[in-house]
């Protein structure tokens, strides 16, 4: 099948490589001159573990191409995804402005039936103003169709090539069939396409999202109350997480949830809610909770250090929002290093795939280290943002040489309670006992 993607951001690459790589011809578009032109030379323009691969392979093998010029790029293609940015407005809700200036293109330039496919996650009703946008001018038959993406950054492929679940809404016959067609090799262990229509496809991506940031908050809370009573959440997780109807995934309390999507997405179903006069009251609380997690190691180091950190070394390990990706959107580790800085004290950084990003905007406010080491050496405390693996068994002595104070302050639950009373380290976590 000729497929066209709209928008070369993380979706879209993702989406574009992966249906070549189930041997469609794939365009991707963008209107990013420089980019389009990286993408060219061959060279993929994010981190994602394993995409690499594929995209060289389908690229060497002419099935995955790139362009700015949408006509172009348009060109005899059946399906037509956009995967185009929604930045979040200053009201919270989602802006459209990229989707429907491109859905107004194709009104112009759609020569053929095609399916229009919205995968950016978008606001419920965003499928009848891009259909709206585009048949002002069309002068052929075409479906708007709606399929949310669930890949997590980090495991984009295997979740794009093993998805759960593909959800797809949409009330025309001709457009199911298409869309059975495209996902068939992604489905064949009989894992479900779901068909519905558009607006509760749209509504099911915003429910999934907020339904896990819940979930993920809620073990927050617990933590924060186990820390009262004298609990340790690790126990409760696995204690309620064996129950099949909780489930064992996402249960882990931490630093907060960060990321692109989470957040932006919580908001803006909140939004939504208002915006039909509906009080939706634990998107307020999970926000409310999640901004307060993510400061919740400073008043423990504030009173570690009894109440000045004027001076004071504090080497972070962990900048990006989560383990395999060197995105920094609403990591908690930056507002974290922000208080750090305007509190007085130094701040040493390591992590192995984000400081360049971090590096744009901290400039030289921070130290960047090249191992996790050389951020330990002379600094007074160590705190921990971000759960990489290389993090969880590390050399405890070397640390112990190199820090000053043998203290460990964990955002990520890494290490064993047991363990670290043994090596003599001062060691906080989330939910634990100290
Ligand atoms: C999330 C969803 O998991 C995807 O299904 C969805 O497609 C994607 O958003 C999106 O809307 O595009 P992602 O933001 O890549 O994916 O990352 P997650 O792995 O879901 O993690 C989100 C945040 O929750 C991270 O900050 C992570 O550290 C935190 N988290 C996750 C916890 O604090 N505890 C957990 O148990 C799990």
């Amino acid at each position: 099948m000729k497929i066209a993607v709209v928008g070369t951001g993380y979706v879209g690459l993702v989406t574009g490589t992966c249906f070549a790589e189930t041997g469609n011809q794939v365009t991707c578009v963008d209107i990013d001159v420089r980019k389009i032109e990286r993408l060219q030379k061959g060279e993929v323009p994010i981190y994602e573990p394993g995409l690499d691969v594929l995209f060289d392979r389908n690229v060497a093998e002419g099935r995955l191409v790139f362009t700015t010029n949408l006509a172009e790029g348009i060109k005899d293609a059946k399906v037509i995804f956009l995967a185009l940015p929604t930045p979040p407005g200053e009201d919270g809700s989602a802006d459209l402005k990229y989707i429907l200036k491109v859905a107004d293109d194709l009104g112009y330039i759609l020569d053929q039936y095609a399916v229009i496919i919205d995968k950016s996650t978008v606001p419920v009703g965003t499928a009848e103003k891009v259909h709206a946008a585009i048949v002002k001018n069309a002068k052929v038959d075409f479906d708007v169709v709606s399929n949310p993406e669930f890949l997590r950054e980090g495991v984009a492929v295997e979740d794009f090539m093993k998805p759960d679940r593909v959800v797809v809404g949409t009330s025309s016959e001709k457009a199911k069939k298409v869309m059975e067609k495209l996902y068939a090799p992604l489905v064949r262990q009989g894992n479900p396409v779901i068909f519905m229509d558009e607006r509760s496809a749209e509504m099911t991506k915003y429910a999934a999202n907020s339904f896990l940031a819940m979930k993920i908050t809620f073990m927050n809370e617990i933590a924060n109350l186990c820390e009262k009573v004298g609990a340790n959440v690790d126990d409760i997780r696995r204690g309620i997480g064996t129950d099949s109807r909780i489930g064992k995934r996402f249960l882990f309390a931490g630093i907060g949830y960060g990321g692109s999507c989470f957040p932006k997405d919580v908001q803006a179903l909140a939004k939504t809610s208002k915006d039909y006069n509906y009080d939706f009251r634990i998107l307020q609380s999970v926000m409310d909770v999640n901004d307060d997690q993510k400061k919740k190691l400073l008043p423990m180091v504030e009173t570690y250090f009894e109440g000045s950190l004027k001076g004071k070394t504090i080497a972070v390990w962990g900048l990006a929002f989560k383990p395999y990706t060197d995105d920094i959107r609403e990591a908690p580790a930056l507002e974290n290093i922000n208080f750090l800085l305007e509190a007085g004290a130094k701040v040493t950084v390591y992590d192995p795939e984000a400081m360049n990003n971090v590096k744009g905007i901290l400039g030289d406010k921070v130290t960047f280290c090249h191992t996790p080491y050389a951020a330990l050496d002379d600094a007074d405390a160590l705190m921990i943002f971000t759960e990489w693996p290389q993090f969880r068994t590390p050399e405890f002595e070397k640390m112990g040489k190199l820090l000053k104070n043998k203290v460990i302050f964990d955002g990520r639950n890494l290490y064993e309670l047991e363990q670290m009373k043994e090596m003599g380290y001062t060691y906080y976590s989330i939910g634990r006992e100290k």
